[in-house]
């Protein structure tokens, strides 16, 4: 037991564990997208509904957790394994990248409930499940390349002040937040 830590498993625990809550959230969005395309009417307000549920946890939860990353986390990193730069820079293009299709989605489940007709329905219904494909892809491979490009070698490589460092840090941006 490390008397040092402020937070129970470190802090990698502490964003593991988030990975891994985002993860289960994405599986959860991926089978109601894809149940939206096969399941059809029968079941189309449950999957609506997760979705809506998916949603609101990408609003909280996870847009928490992309503001740690680019507050803290990320401009610590670059500063002190300078190789980690490329791949911080393409992680936050993402973040945009996600952050403009995620309304989109929430747009396209506003909209829905405004269309008159089953072939305008029947459009919204396919933009729904492409963004939310799209959603789904884009995180998956997001959560890879963070846990194994960057989060796996600044554990490997932070020497232990570093980490201390680190550490104070992000549990003084998740006391003020
Ligand atoms: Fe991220
Ligand atoms: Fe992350």
């Amino acid at each position: 037991m490390n008397s040092n830590r402020l937070l129970p498993n470190g802090f990698f625990g502490l964003l593991e564990d988030v990975h891994t809550d985002v993860s289960h959230e994405v599986e959860r969005l991926e089978e109601a997208v894809h149940n939206l395309q096969f399941e059809g009417k029968a079941s189309l307000g449950r999957n609506l509904k997760q979705i809506r549920a998916t949603l609101h946890f990408f609003s909280s939860s996870l847009a928490k957790h992309i503001e740690l990353e680019e507050k803290v986390l990320f401009p610590f990193l670059g500063s002190h394994i300078p190789k980690l730069e490329p791949v911080i820079h393409l992680l936050i293009a993402e973040h945009e990248d996600f952050k403009r299709n995620y309304e989109d989605l929430g747009l396209f489940l506003d909209s829905l409930s405004d269309q008159t007709s089953e072939t305008d329905r029947g459009k919204m219904i396919k933009k729904i499940q492409e963004t939310g494909t799209y959603v789904v892809y884009l995180l998956k491979n997001h959560l890879r390349v963070e846990d194994r490009g960057v989060y796996g070698v600044a554990e490997e490589e932070l020497r232990g002040e570093e980490k201390k460092e680190l550490e104070g840090a992000i549990v003084k941006f998740l006391g003020r937040s």
